[in-house]
């Protein structure tokens, strides 16, 4: 039988964002998908990559002094190595920059021209610099630009258009149509309000000599392409040229997974440029909501992105797998807390999950010598605990097809409690007193290793290290994919005679006196830097390198220096950091004159708590040692761009 194809895609990144949790959001949840597709014996395409064109990219690259192209080159690998991490499947990563992507954007603005798509007029509109997007008067909220608040510009300049108000009408037609063509439901809403409004064509180029960092428009080089015409695209230039699409088999995609403020560009834009190329739409545009951290918006003013590699080191990459698509229903805001994180860790994983694997394999070490029994004697309890596991099974399916990732976890979990409850009620520490007793203690034990293994498989997409860690206690080789969702058709996969090692605890619990420190770490704004009250030594003086890896040492390149009035001792320097540029005061005045500093590259803790001094902010701290009066920068044998972690 032919496989059934499945396609799944994210955003692409804009490559000067710094990675955080909102990038790792989307970017799990389509791994999540994938993942149990795949385990359902399914032909999977998952692709994410980063957008690498545009005014940003241009204006950072410039700060930098670096060329654009060696500006994405450097900075897409934070995406890359952020999702080998956290163990992402993703079969492609696409880079905008690419010959292969640029190919086809070629191909689809070439062929939209010939077909009379796209036309040249004379334009006046506001333009928002930061979003780069033009608006109209009636657009603008208070003057400013309705998406971002920021001040908008007047320009007036000729360009090309596509002609998307024409295909108002069948878009609306298709929305109403199809219910699962945006979700969730209040989305599609807010997209068949905004349709009502006559549908402007779309400005898709941009003058090379304001911005020349794009996609050449085949037909005029004095243009470059609009950022989200060329970014759009990704989604089929993976596969090649528009015939190669159009066989690969992979073509529509079952999800675009976004986040609701790109909703339009999707559901209106791409929508009408697939109708124009002649491809089908998508089945399912998801948009899902905003995190915020502790209430707050998350940016880099206030200090409080939480950056996941932190996480990571600090919880674990499953656990945070876990905790962001089980905390907030996909497609509601949710707000990011640790507070909340370590309440997940110890109720639901250590509690729960860690709980039964432990007792169960405790027990079959204690009356069996680890080794798994024959099914004996059965009972009452056995035909609800695998009535259970069907019920479960099946109801994860159905709402895989609804992206209900918060729903499908508590599912699982429902079956989890159904076997802490089974082991409660058979109590086998009784049965275990008699020799009758022992061959129903068989089944029960037998019982519950299999409700572990089929949870294992069920978390698998979500936490597929845990699920690993699981077989291999439970003794089981075949590994999960292998055992795929076919496994779990009929109760009782796991083989009688199985040698089981209960190992260590696959979640320990986080105690009141640790989870007090993690959160007066985190108490003021977001992720705190090590400070040395916080900082538990062993004794020796030594911490661990989970203690030195809190500080977050970068290369930072300075690009201005002046003493600060009044001040002896302290320069004022503007930094580099590749993503953005900081103000930081440094005590170096009677070692350094301003001008021998410009254009050095030093090392910043870039994660220290902004100070005041002198009445002004120092936004980090520059790393330099010092012998007698002799103050000497620290720096490095060779070029280092800006931004790169010290470690
Ligand atoms: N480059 C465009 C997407 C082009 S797709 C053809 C872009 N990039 S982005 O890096 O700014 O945003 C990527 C995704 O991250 C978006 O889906 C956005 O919604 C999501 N998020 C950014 N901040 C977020 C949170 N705080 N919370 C959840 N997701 C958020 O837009």
């Amino acid at each position: 039988m032919k496989k059934k194809t499945f396609f799944i895609t994210t955003p692409i990144y804009y490559v000067n964002d710094v990675p955080h949790i909102g990038h790792a959001y989307t970017t799990i949840a389509a791994d999540v998908a994938a993942r149990y597709r795949r385990l359902a014996g399914d032909d999977v395409f998952f692709l994410t990559g980063t957008d690498e064109h545009g005014q940003k990219v241009q204006q950072a690259a410039g700060q930098s002094g670096r060329e654009p192209q060696a500006h994405v080159d450097d900075l897409h690998v934070r995406f890359k190595e952020l999702w080998i991490r956290f163990n992402i499947s993703n079969n492609d990563f696409i880079r905008t920059t690419e010959e292969r992507h640029k190919k086809v954007v070629r191909e689809i603005l070439q062929k939209l021209y010939d077909e009379g798509e796209i036309y040249k007029d004379s334009y006046e509109g506001w333009y928002c610099m930061p979003d780069e997007r033009f608006w109209t008067e009636k657009d603008l909220v208070d003057g400013n630009c309705p998406e971002c608040g920021r001040k908008v510009e007047k320009i007036t300049e000729s360009n090309y258009f596509f002609k998307m108000g024409q295909h108002r009408d069948w878009l609306v037609d298709h929305i109403n149509q199809n219910e699962n063509f945006i979700q969730p439901k209040s989305r599609r809403n807010e997209i068949l309000g905004f349709l009502k409004q006559p549908l402007d064509d779309l400005c898709i180029s941009r003058p090379k000599e304001r911005l020349p960092w794009g996609i050449p428009l085949p037909f005029d080089d004095e243009y470059v392409t609009y950022v989200w015409f060329d970014a759009l695209i990704n989604y089929i230039s993976t596969f090649g040229t528009l015939d190669k699409i159009r066989s690969c088999g992979f073509w529509p995609a079952a999800h675009h997974l976004i986040g609701k403020d790109i909703l339009t560009t999707h559901s209106v834009y791409w929508a009408t440029m697939l109708k124009a190329i002649g491809l089908d739409l998508p089945e399912n545009i998801f948009a899902h909501g905003w995190w915020t951290v502790n209430g707050q918006k998350m940016s880099k003013s206030l200090g409080n992105v939480v950056e996941p590699n932190h996480l990571i080191e600090q919880f674990g990459v499953d656990v945070i797998r876990y905790f962001l698509l089980r905390e907030v229903p996909f497609g509601l805001d949710g707000d990011f807390s640790h507070k909340a994180l370590i309440g997940r860790i110890n109720s639901d994983l250590a509690n729960n999950l860690g709980n039964l694997l432990n007792r169960t394999l405790n027990m079959l070490k204690k009356y069996f010598k680890g080794e798994l029994p024959k099914i004996g004697t059965k009972g009452d309890e056995d035909a609800p605990l695998i009535a259970k596991s069907a019920e479960v099974i099946q109801e994860v399916d159905q709402l895989y097809g609804e992206l209900a990732y918060s729903k499908i976890l508590a599912k699982i979990w429902e079956f989890l409690d159904a076997g802490n409850i089974y082991i409660n009620d058979t109590a086998p520490w009784n049965l275990a007193k008699s020799d009758d007793g022992k061959k129903r203690l068989a089944t029960v034990l037998y019982n519950s290793a299999e409700a572990c293994r089929v949870i294992a498989i069920l978390i698998a997409p979500f936490m597929p290290q845990t699920a690993d860690k699981m077989m291999e206690q439970l003794g089981i080789d075949t590994p999960v994919d292998k055992q795929g969702l076919d496994s779990l058709k009929k109760w009782g996969w796991i083989q009688p005679g199985t040698q089981t090692h209960q190992g260590a605890q696959i979640f320990p619990r986080i105690e009141d006196k640790a989870a007090a420190k993690i959160l007066e770490e985190v108490a003021v704004g977001g992720e705190a830097p090590a400070s040395e009250k916080n900082v538990e030594t062993n004794g020796k003086g030594q911490i661990t390198i989970d203690d030195f890896m809190k500080v977050d040492l970068r290369t930072a390149k300075i690009i201005a220096a002046e003493k600060v009035k009044k001040s002896k001792k302290l320069i004022k320097l503007k930094v580099d950091l590749g993503t953005e540029q900081r103000q930081v005061l440094a005590g170096i005045a009677e070692a350094y004159e301003p001008e021998q500093l410009v254009g050095r590259t030093v090392i910043l803790v870039a994660n220290l708590k902004p100070a005041k001094l002198m009445g002004l902010e120092s936004q980090g701290m520059i790393l330099a040692g010092s012998d007698g009066d002799a103050i000497i920068l620290g720096g490095f044998d060779g070029d280092l761009p800006p931004g790169v972690r010290v470690k």
